[in-house]
Order: structure tokens, then sequence, then C-alpha cells
């Protein structure tokens, strides 16, 4: 069991894997990235990862050509060498090496990096006992560019809300737009059922569109709920019968309470159970057509 890093396609030991402090991903974040698991050692998603990671890069302006095809078998060699039960993974692209300054297109080559970690399981009271959101008004790196939405590394804008939020007894931040809209989690989106009807932040305010977001609302139509995707606002999630996050390492953990306020009456819903459960059979579905 161990960490294994894959740099432009070679294997290098993790406690020797750098990059140099010329590239653009170290100097500006200038890079893009993507973050699955393993279930039985197959990475989940992985096409809907790499396809959105390509997408990333073209919003960023970094050549992506090719890049999926590129780095499909350099993550089976990651997870190769690391021979984990079960892994985090982690791909990065970053710009590359230019000179010395923010200007690009000076033909850069982009860089890959793999990274693969052991899976560290979440703890069951995540799920059983559900957690607490705190909203943060927060502009996000991209907001109000034509790259908003892409996964970019630049997290500190989601670094500071968390931190906030964590000071106040969150567990997760939720953003807050200008218009005092509902955003996404520092690394995770949000649903609120009411009356039984679900409904999550539509993709326009610039949120980053997630797997795990997807994958739910496709098992929620699957069983005849359609997820609405509108505007929300804090006082739609204090009144909400219930909500959940969702991400990729964490799947649908219920929300019971936000802002001091607590959501339904306190404990996971019943809704959110049976749509962790519809998502779970969808992406035990998604693993087996994936293995072919
Ligand atoms: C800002 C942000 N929103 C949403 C998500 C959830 O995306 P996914 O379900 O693809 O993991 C993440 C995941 O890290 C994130 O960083």
């Amino acid at each position: 069991m161990g960490a294994s890093v894959c740099i432009d396609g070679a294997l290098v030991a993790p406690e020797l894997a750098s990059v140099p402090v010329m590239d653009r991903g170290f100097l500006y974040g200038d890079s893009a990235f993507e973050v699955t698991r393993t279930y039985g050692g197959q990475p989940f998603a992985l096409g809907a990862h790499l396809d959105r990671l390509e997408r990333s890069c073209e919003r960023l302006g970094i050549p992506a050509t090719g890049l999926g095809a590129a780095l499909r078998p350099e993550i089976a060699v990651a997870l190769g060498a690391a021979a984990n039960e079960e892994s985090y993974v982690r791909v990065i692209v970053t710009r590359g090496i230019t000179d010395i300054g923010l200007g690009v297109g000076r033909g850069e080559t982009p860089r890959r990096v793999v990274v693969v970690l052991p899976l560290t399981e979440q703890p069951a009271a995540l799920y059983e006992d559900g957690v607490e959101l705190a909203t943060v008004m927060s502009a996000r790196a991209l907001d109000g560019t034509g790259a908003a939405g892409a996964k970019a590394s630049n997290y500190l804008p989601n670094i500071l809300a968390l931190a906030a939020a964590r000071a106040r007894g969150g567990y997760e931040a939720l953003s807050v737009g200008p218009g005092g809209e509902l955003l996404e989690g520092a690394t995770s989106n949000v649903f609120l059922v009411r009356g039984g009807r679900v409904a999550t932040p539509p993709l326009g305010v610039g949120i980053l569109e997630g797997i795990t977001r997807r994958v739910v609302m496709e098992a929620a139509r699957e069983g005849g709920v359609e997820v609405e995707e509108r505007l929300l606002f804090p006082p739609d999630l204090y009144g909400a019968d219930e909500a959940f996050i969702t991400s990729s390492l964490r799947e649908v953990v219920p929300v019971v309470r936000a802002d001091g306020a607590v959501i339904g009456d306190g404990r996971p819903g019943l809704v959110t159970r049976r749509l962790a459960a519809a998502f779970a059979r969808r992406r035990d579905a998604l693993l087996a057509a994936e293995r072919g």
C-alpha cells in the first residue's frame, strides 16, 4: 500500500517527485486538476473526469489535444505501482514552463502529473448524523471570467471559505454569490429538498459541474424524480426539509444544519437517503459498464 507519482509518463519515487519552480502551476496556480477515487481498484467515471479536465484546460487556454488518451495509461501505471486496495487519484495538468511573467502563448508544453494515495475512508458519522454548512460570501478564483466553472487549481478562495466556515463550526463552506444566490461548497455541490421536490443551483452561476452532481441527477431521474436546476437563496436552505452535498470522495452527505439553523427534523432525510442509495446503484452500473 502506498503512494505513487507519475510525471509526464514517468513514475517517480513519491518522496522525490517535484516540478520545477518555474512551472506556472507552482508560480500562478496556472493549472487544472481532477480528483476521483477507485472502487474495487477501478477509478470511477474516469472518462467523465478526463473529459472535464480537457474542457477545463480548453477554457484556460492550456493545450489539451490528446490529453485524456495520454493520461489513461499513466493513471493505470500509477495505480498499479501504488497497489492499494482503494485509491485516491489526483490528476494535474499545468501550463508548463515559460519565462517569468504572466503572458501565455509562447509555445508552452503542458505538464501531466498523476498522484495516487491510499484512500482514506470517510467517517461513518458523516452519513449517519449529517453535517452543518456555513454560508460564506466569496468570489471564487474564476468568477466573472470566461473560464468560470473550470476546475482550475487555484483554490485559495475555497481554502479561505472553508477556514471561515470551520471557524463558525461548519463542516463545509457554502459559497454565496454577489446576488445572494447559493453556489457550491468549497469542494462539493449542494442540493435542497422541499415538499418532495429536489433542486440544485444551475451551472450558469459559474459552479463546477460536479460528476457526482450529474450522476445523482441521472439516478434521481431514473427513479422518477426530476431535479430542478434553479437559483436558490439562503432562506431556501434554512427552510428546506432536507439538504445534501455531493462530491467524488464523499458521494452524498446529508446536511442537517446550516448557519446554526436546524434543517427539517435535524436528521438525514428520507429523500436524501433514497437518492444516496440510487446514486450507489447507478455508480455500480457505471463501473460495470466501464469495465466493459
Ligand atoms: C468547487 C467544487 N465544486 C464541486 C465539487 C464536486 O465535484 P465532483 O462531484 O466532480 O467531485 C468539487 C470537488 O472537489 C469542487 O472542488
